[in-house]
């Protein structure tokens, strides 16, 4: 048999096998009694490696780095904040300096001496973009922060690692790590204050997407997949970064959490929260929006809304579907969020109380 023949059938059989493998792992992943025998259990270690390893290629090339440096509103954002908050003389550290822009707004604002680290491959590029824009006192450190030192702790920490859930790309370890470590006394976080929010919404009709046991097309019917619900918690949430996909709130918008990293310990973040809103444009209750608010003591602020017109645009909105269920107003939407653990949007589970008499 010729040499090509016997690589087709090898290729062949090894594709086959990759395949059968990964439809196992894939289904010993949705039987959560099972995957317990064959994977390690998600406590926070786990979940920081997962992350850091995402992390190292998804912002090593340029193609993350430009949608969040074309994002008009974060960086200018950014550039008031520390413009504001920054002095002359500063020292700084720059957590996640990406390619390395808010360490030069705060060089330009005359910082004595910015630490930007980065433990992506992107690195080296804000390196030459540095000394491309005549930048000199950055020094770039390739390394993870948890993995940083330094002899004389800072007077700022400059960091931009919200996720589109906020909490998911380890804001709260990675800053409060440092904080604690290397931020001087009466020293700033930038930005410091959060409110995350998780509402109750109505998706417009174009965009909205059902559960698949819920369709009817063209009278072929689909309702009997609703004894194969999916397990895995991915399969419940939505992302779109599409402005016209929230027809409207049904109740008034408040933060679910509210906290500041200058002064929050991990253990604050309640692990179950009740979202309670109050019906005050009635409407279908379709999914629950996740967005964050980010500000500054000196007033400015950062918002992922899909109800924002000046929200930031390249950070979707997370929808947490529901059934769907038809609320007057007057009624009252009431969610238990339950969190393994907040970096780990996946850990989610999110219940909906019935509505009395519902
Ligand atoms: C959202 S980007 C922000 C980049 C840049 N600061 C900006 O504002 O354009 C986050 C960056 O932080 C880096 N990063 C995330 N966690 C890190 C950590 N714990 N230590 C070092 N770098 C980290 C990523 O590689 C990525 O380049």
């Amino acid at each position: 048999m010729p040499i090509s023949s016997l690589q087709r059938i090898s290729v062949g059989f090894f594709s086959a096998l990759r395949r059968g493998l990964r439809h196992c792992g894939d289904w010993l992943h949705e039987q959560p009694k099972l995957a317990g025998w064959f994977y390690p259990p998600r406590d926070d270690d786990a979940v920081e490696a997962n992350y850091r390893e995402f992390n190292l290629h998804y912002f090593a090339g340029f193609g993350e780095q430009e949608k969040m440096l074309a994002d008009r509103p974060r960086m200018d954002f950014y550039h008031a904040a520390i413009s504001q908050l920054v002095r002359p003389g500063d020292r700084v550290i720059d957590l996640g300096t990406g390619t390395g822009i808010l360490a030069a707004f705060a060089a330009r604002r005359g910082a004595a001496k910015i630490y930007a680290i980065d433990h992506s491959g992107i690195l080296k590029h804000a390196q030459r973009l540095a000394t491309a824009n005549n930048i000199e006192t950055v020094e770039f450190v390739s390394t993870h922060s948890k993995n940083f030192t330094l002899a004389e702790k800072v007077d700022v920490i400059l960091h931009e690692q919200m996720g589109d859930y906020l909490f998911d790309e380890a804001m709260v370890p990675n800053v409060l790590d440092l904080r604690d470590r290397l931020l001087k006394p009466g020293g700033l976080i930038v930005p410091s204050r959060f409110e995350f929010y998780c509402e109750p919404v109505q998706i417009d009709d174009r965009r909205r997407i059902p559960f698949i046991w819920e369709l009817k097309v063209h009278g072929y019917d689909y309702a009997c997949l609703d004894r194969s619900r999916p397990q895995d918690s991915g399969y419940y949430r939505h992302t779109s970064c599409d402005l016209g996909v929230v027809d409207h709130f049904l109740g008034a918008a408040e933060p679910a959490l509210t906290f500041d990293l200058q002064t929050l310990q991990a253990a604050d973040l309640a692990k179950e929260i009740r979202i309670t809103r109050n019906v005050v444009k009635a409407g279908r209750l379709d999914a629950f929006a996740v967005f964050f608010r980010a500000s500054t003591a000196a007033g400015l602020s950062l918002s992922s809304s899909p109800l924002d017109a000046g929200r930031a645009p390249h950070w979707g909105f997370r929808m947490l579907r529901t059934e769907t269920a038809e609320y007057k107003v007057g009624e009252v939407v009431d969610l238990i969020l339950s969190v393994g653990q907040w970096a780990e949007p996946d850990s989610w589970r999110w219940r909906v109380e019935s509505k009395p008499g519902g």
